[in-house]
């Protein structure tokens, strides 16, 4: 076998070995099908099971209650950003935004074409280093919805609960920690998460929409641009991303069977983070992290060193121990971490050795 690296790449990023074993077991002929999941069509029996079982599976790691629905989409969540107030926010309403990062901004940018926005809250003053209190954020009561991002994946700042938003529906953005943890989804009017992190490859976008929000989607809407419509056609409207979602379900699965539920993932996904949290917190300011400790990301550990020829040297000497894509975004800088879900704990642990070593050698 090809030697396969600890790969902290933030999406698409690492897989569950096993799962990729079956899909390359499963590529030629789907057992009992006789064909690959490339060539069967989106209305056959085979597949109509696979789409089924991938909901039936998020439907029971997440407790997601009858009077929701589950959308499989395509256009990423970038798409999200739009459809969402495309459905969502009537003519003479606002949207209330929650900024605590680079895609918070990016879906509000999105939003104000669609239609007429606030924003709640917005942690710039602080460069996106943590989530706000219930008292700092400034809602408007009749908002259509509150949007805010769980996890901030170019910054590493996470919600540890969702914001109180009242009667509100509140929609949230759950890309980078989709299935890393329960949710309560009762909360929620809607949440949407691209699968290239947490739950498959890039192509398939989740959305679990409250049935009674499906009623505002305007029937003028382009076709593919209505939640309604995928909602009555079962998300095959259109063709489908059929591998993305035959690979989701397969992750489902791994999760269920595997890991053993959301509970017990949560568990493993909180200590390996503490591994490199406490790397970050023994290092006299060395690693400097950039998330205040109560707001700290599971899945993004995002951190700077003294100086960029220090990153650029941190990232350069783990990548020879096959310890990779550890470079920061560009729009942050220092080093990004993105430990999710299928990184093993054995990957964790040779990144936080590293650090450690990589300081001794190099702290003044
Ligand atoms: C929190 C968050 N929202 C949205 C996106 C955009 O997703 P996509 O590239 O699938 O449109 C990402 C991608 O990295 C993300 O991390």
């Amino acid at each position: 076998m090809t030697e396969r690296v600890y790969n902290f790449s933030a999406g698409p990023a690492v897989f569950p070995l096993s799962v990729l074993e079956q899909v390359q077991r499963d590529m030629l002929a789907l057992p009992g099908v006789g064909a690959s999941i490339l060539e069967i069509s989106h209305r056959s029996g085979a597949f109509t099971t696979i789409i089924e079982d991938a909901e039936k599976n998020l439907r029971k790691l997440l407790s997601i209650p009858d009077d929701y629905a589950v959308l499989f989409v395509q256009g990423g969540s970038r798409l999200q950003f739009s459809m969402v107030p495309m459905n969502l926010l009537g003519r003479g309403q606002v949207a209330d935004y929650i900024i605590t990062g680079s895609w918070g901004n990016y879906a509000l940018a999105e939003a104000k074409k669609v239609g007429e926005t606030r924003v709640a809250w917005d942690g710039k003053s602080t460069n996106y280093d943590r989530v706000p209190d219930r008292a700092e954020l400034n809602l408007e009561p009749q908002a259509a919805y509150v949007h805010y991002t769980d996890n901030e994946t170019i910054q590493g700042v996470e919600f540890q609960s969702e914001p109180q938003v009242g009667d509100v529906p509140l929609v949230c953005d759950v890309s980078s920690n989709f299935l890393s943890r329960p949710i309560d989804v009762r909360k929620y009017g809607l949440i949407y998460a691209c699968a290239q992190k947490n739950a498959g490859p890039a192509g398939v976008t989740v959305v679990i929409i409250r049935k009674d929000l499906l009623k505002r989607s305007d029937p003028n809407l382009p076709g593919y641009l209505n939640y309604d419509i995928h909602a009555q056609n079962n998300s095959l409207w259109n063709t489908p991303p059929t591998f993305a979602i035959y690979v989701l379900k397969l992750i489902t699965e791994w999760l269920l069977n595997d890991i053993g539920g959301l509970e017990a993932m949560h568990r493993r996904n909180a200590d390996k983070a503490r591994l490199l949290y406490e790397e970050v917190d023994r290092s006299s300011g060395f690693y400097a992290g950039h998330a205040k400790p109560q707001c700290r990301s599971l899945m993004n550990v995002t951190f700077r060193l003294p100086s960029d020829e220090l990153t650029t040297q941190f990232v350069a000497e783990a990548k020879k121990r096959n310890l990779t894509e550890l470079k920061g975004h560009r729009s942050v800088g220092g080093i990004r971490a993105s430990i999710y879900n299928a990184m093993p704990l054995a990957g964790v642990e040779a990144l936080r050795d590293f650090m450690a070593e990589f300081r001794r050698k190099n702290q003044k």
